[in-house]
């Protein structure tokens, strides 16, 4: 097969685990016989740095004459404490969600067994937990009309029926494929737009009769996510409950380095961590690059890859259990891996195999 993938770096620690990405990505390549080939793009912060503009005209076309987008993190202390910049290196990643049309955005909570002890909840509680969130990405109140002023300020929380039924519709597939248990979290009991998703929800589960579908409010989802977060399997819900609801679900796996999402809809999908850019950290390779490289394997997968991604997995898998892990995962008195040796770890065992 032959891949033409759009490069992201961004930001804060980006740069860095956008390299293993992309090294793991070429051995997998490598491997199999496919043929990869990479175009940079800037964005975020840097982006604005260099041109002026979080997400450029240019990012977007090379976006758009990809097959994916491998993205890393966008985000700059320099504008997070400064509320009267023009222009964030947020509204970048807002833009190529929308631009792209990617409303549809899958977040795996999955746990790694040798670090259930990781975990701020108790290993036997979350020992097999394992769910996806899908979280609607281009709608709602991230991008209804907005108002501002001294004294006032709204957002509006706005959806349409069709925008409700295509995630749903993604919502009920990917049970299809898994434990045939869509929760539709919503806040039905006070929003008029939570009552329309609802609505439509409950018209549409008919159509998926193999699938259990059941509602729930989104404090208490909140609640069960982290009291019993092995009853979920699919949970679909909007695009701000969802941004809530799966930085909750990160930490329950341990390390909010681990997670990699995958953005689809209308025009070419985007795999990314779902952390941040972490600009602390930025230069000192200490990130851990595993959900970039998850990322990965979500990409490979997403072009029904499988065998690739299960590499991918399986060399994670490998490097967790071979104690070759970034500073906040490592174990007492363990060995120091930076972000790159790890990547080098990576490499090394996709290429012996
Ligand atoms: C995420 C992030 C973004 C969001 C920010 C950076 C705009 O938190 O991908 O979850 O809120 O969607
Ligand atoms: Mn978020």
């Amino acid at each position: 097969m032959e891949l033409k993938i759009a490069v992201l770096p961004g930001d804060g620690i980006g740069p860095e685990i956008s390299a293993v990405g992309v090294a793991v990505m070429d051995a997998v390549c490598a491997k199999f016989g496919h043929k990869v080939r990479y175009e940079y793009a800037l964005c975020g912060a840097d982006a604005i740095d260099k041109v002026g503009d979080p997400f450029p005209e240019d990012t977007y076309n090379i976006c758009r004459q990809s097959d994916a987008v491998l993205f890393s993190a966008v985000g700059d202390p320099k504008y997070d404490n400064d509320p009267t910049a023009p222009v964030r290196p947020e509204q970048g990643l807002l833009a190529m969600r929308k631009r792209l049309g990617l409303y549809a955005n899958i977040r795996p909570v999955q746990t790694f067994k040798c670090l259930l002890h990781k975990s701020p909840l108790r290993a036997e509680l979350v020992d097999g937990a394992d769910f996806l969130c899908i979280r609607e990405l281009t709608g709602g109140m991230y991008f209804g009309e907005k108002y501002q002023d001294n004294d006032k300020a709204w957002d509006t929380n706005y959806y349409t029926r069709p925008e409700v039924e295509r995630i749903l519709r993604v919502a009920f597939e990917y049970a299809r494929r898994r434990r045939r248990h869509v929760t539709v979290v919503d806040k039905a009991n006070v929003l008029a737009s939570s009552r329309l998703w609802r609505q439509i929800a409950q018209e549409m589960a008919p159509q998926y009769p193999d699938v259990t579908t059941d509602y729930m409010f989104v404090d208490n989802a909140a609640m069960k996510m982290i009291q019993e977060p092995r009853f979920f399997d699919v949970m679909v819900t909007e695009n701000t409950f969802g941004d809530i609801l799966t930085d909750e679900g990160s930490v329950i796996s341990g390390s909010m380095g681990l997670l990699p999402s995958a953005s689809t809809g209308d025009s070419t999908p985007v795999f990314e961590p779902i952390h941040g850019s972490w600009p602390q950290a930025k230069g000192q390779n200490i990130a851990n690059p595993l959900a970039q490289v998850l990322s990965v394997a979500m990409l490979f997968e997403h072009f029904g890859l499988m065998d690739e991604g299960a590499l991918v997995r399986r060399a994670v898998d490998a490097s967790l259990d071979a104690n070759v892990r970034t500073p906040e995962i490592q174990i007492e008195g363990g060995a120091k891996y930076g972000t790159r040796e790890v990547g080098a770890w990576l490499v090394d065992y996709i290429n012996r195999q």
